[in-house]
């Protein structure tokens, strides 16, 4: 949801920052623009709507030339105001000398619109970022800020509702870049004669992998030597210094055509690096847990709140928890969840699974939770991000950056995260013995071999791919935990290839949707396994007939050596045979790779859909 990168060094600051924004541009790419100052009391701005390219193409025919060694970036993904070039960041004041770019959204922007208007302020955007620029520079021009960027800073922001990241720069201090940050993302990177800043690491580990995380409230000024942080009255704050453990190579597409196609092979090492190191002595061990072992044993319900994919991987924690533990789990859409008043307590264990640790749906409804005294335990990829900040305990997926807007391994590593949190819970209440817990985790450190085994048939999806491509709608059918795989294959063809995709339990078939059934309807069906589940899959075998007969085309996902399904099955995508609550691990891999493909021969761009950013920060 919009990616800022800040630079101030020796080196010229525009190459930095555009190649950072190449880094960010997952983060939204409705359009893009720099700032950079030329130490001369200039400040040159360029934006462009659309996609990064689109700027750098106006950037090679401007004459301007964009010197200086300080200046920031941003790449957007539009909440106030169309994807226009009037819309896009730097915003600036009516004298140009200050610039700002933004990540989240200024709930109060209406009121300090129209009190700039009634000053007789001129605004050239219909964004809730530009007052920002403007309310700046008048702190700078007059009153008790005058002349100190980092306090009118300070004093704008104590004034702004909302979520957002805000990159300052002035014309007169071409050596220092302001920001400042509320529930939204923002990190430093510290270089040898050069410092950062950026939404995410990945706009500047190709230069240094020394970071430091900025809180809550906090506002940063960087200069060529170094920074200092202090909070909103300007009082010293600490902020979290940490070292990237991943290099450039991984944020890299490694040959792939696209990242989310590299993503999707990198299935089995996340899942491994998901659950490296967290059985010891037949215990499950979480990341960081600020729960005692008392509070998981005194938990008597558990909500799972998330939403999109990182939802769908919660559908199948209720299955593992519910079996495991013989707790009841709710999982809920982050979105819905505070709006309907649910009953939580101190024995209320929620789980919030967001691979962003970003998503202002599930950080609101950790929010929810807490005040009503629930705990709260976060599953998350970005370390050290709000939501695990914000949360009681949490478990990283160490996925590794996932750049492709679809999720995918961070999908999958969410499955397997989910599933220790069961397994520590069933230990915790002592609804497994250690030597059950111990079998269960051996089960799932088999998977990584199974899902790349799953990995090496894929190419009957591939081809399948070309020939569904003209297809106007596919249905997906599912049972058990079969359906939630159905819900996220339906949802990747949806958001990659634009088309009508939809996913139903299949025992609700008979219950309306068989409707949708006519000639030559691609339909996906998730089969579970014919001896782990014989009566959900002699039931599946029925409906398969039921469409079959009603003219359907059918594509069915089976394990492999199902005889009984071939005679029936239009086109089959076989994986490998596994514990059955473990085969979403292998059943989502052909499905990922359907959409991608279709997606690709449809001419769409598989790493950046349409109308979608990696990581959504507004509700
Ligand atoms: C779909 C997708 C989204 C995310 C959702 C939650 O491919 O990526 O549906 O799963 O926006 O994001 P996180 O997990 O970052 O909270």
């Amino acid at each position: 949801m919009c990616g800022i990168v800040g630079y101030v060094g020796n080196r010229p600051a525009l190459n930095v920052i555009l190649d950072g924004l190449r880094r960010l541009e997952y983060r939204g790419y409705d359009s893009a623009g720099v700032a950079v100052l030329d130490g001369r009391g200039g400040l040159a701005v360029e934006r462009k709507a659309g996609q990064l390219r689109n700027l750098e193409a106006r950037l090679d025919e401007l004459d301007v030339p964009f010197e200086g060694t300080a200046g920031m970036g941003h790449t957007r993904w539009a909440t106030h105001g169309g994807p226009t070039d009037r819309n896009a960041h730097p915003h600036r004041d009516g004298t140009g000398k200050v610039a700002v770019v933004h990540n989240g959204i200024i709930e109060n922007f209406a009121p300090l619109r129209a009190e700039l208007e009634a000053a007789g302020v001129e605004l050239t955007s219909d964004t809730d970022t530009e007052a920002a620029a403007h309310l700046v520079a008048r702190a700078y021009a007059d009153g008790p800020t005058a002349g100190d960027l980092a306090a009118s800073v300070r004093a704008v922001c104590r004034r702004l509702h909302g979520a957002f990241t805000l990159l300052f720069t002035h014309a007169e201090h071409p050596d220092m870049i302001v920001a400042a940050r509320r529930s939204s993302p923002l990190v430093v990177g510290l270089g040898e004669g050069e410092t950062f800043l950026a939404s995410d690491v990945a706009a500047f580990i190709e230069h240094t992998r020394d970071a430091v995380e900025l809180g809550q409230d906090q506002v940063v000024t960087i200069r060529r030597d170094g920074y200092d942080v202090t909070d909103l009255d300007g009082n010293p704050a600490e902020a979290k210094p940490f070292r990237v453990t991943w290099d450039l190579a991984a944020a890299e597409k490694g040959g792939h055509d696209y990242f989310m196609l590299k993503e999707i092979e990198e299935q089995p090492t996340a899942v491994a690096n998901t659950l490296r190191g967290h059985l010891t002595d037949r215990r499950i061990v979480l990341d960081e847990q600020r729960l005692a072992d008392g509070d998981l044993r005194d938990v008597d319900k558990v909500f799972v709140v998330a939403c999109g994919t990182a939802y769908h991987s919660g559908l199948l924690a209720k299955y593992a928890i519910e079996h495991w533990t013989r707790l009841p789990v709710e999982v809920e859409l982050a979105s819905e969840f505070r709006y309907r008043d649910p009953v939580l307590d101190r024995q209320t264990l929620v789980v919030a699974i967001s691979q962003s640790g970003e998503t202002m749906d599930t950080l609101e409804a950790v929010r929810h939770a807490k005040e009503q005294k629930a705990r709260v335990l976060a599953i998350c990829n970005t370390n050290g991000a709000q939501i695990p900040r914000e949360s009681d305990a949490v478990l990283y997926t160490h996925a590794g950056p996932e750049i492709g807007v679809a999720a995918t391994k961070t999908f999958t590593s969410q499955i397997a995260a989910n599933y220790l949190v069961g397994l520590a819970l069933a230990q915790a209440r002592g609804t497994k013995y250690p030597d059950e817990v111990a079998r269960e985790f051996a089960e799932l450190e088999a998977m990584p071999d199974a899902m790349a085994a799953a990995l090496d048939g894929v190419e009957a999806a591939r081809e399948l791919a070309r020939d569904l491509a003209p297809s106007r709608a596919v249905l997906f059918l599912g049972r058990h935990v079969g359906f939630p795989v159905a819900l996220e294959g339906a949802l990747k063809l949806k958001e990659l290839a634009y088309m009508h995709a939809e996913a139903f339990a299949a025992g609700e078939l008979k219950h309306g949707p068989i409707a949708l059934i006519e000639d030559g309807l691609p339909v996906v069906v998730v089969m579970p396994s014919p001896k782990g589940r014989a009566v959900l899959h002699a039931k599946l075998l029925s409906n398969i007939q039921e469409i079959t007969a009603r003219g359907a085309r059918t594509v069915v996902i089976a394990e492999e050596g199902d005889e009984t399904i071939r005679p029936f099955a239009h086109h089959l995508l076989e994986v490998p045979a596994v514990p059955t609550l473990l085969q979403p691990l292998v059943s989502t891999v052909p499905l990922q790779v359907l959409a991608a493909e279709i997606a690709r021969a449809r001419g769409y761009d598989v790493d950046k859909p349409r109308n979608l950013a990696k990581s959504v920060t507004v509700e």
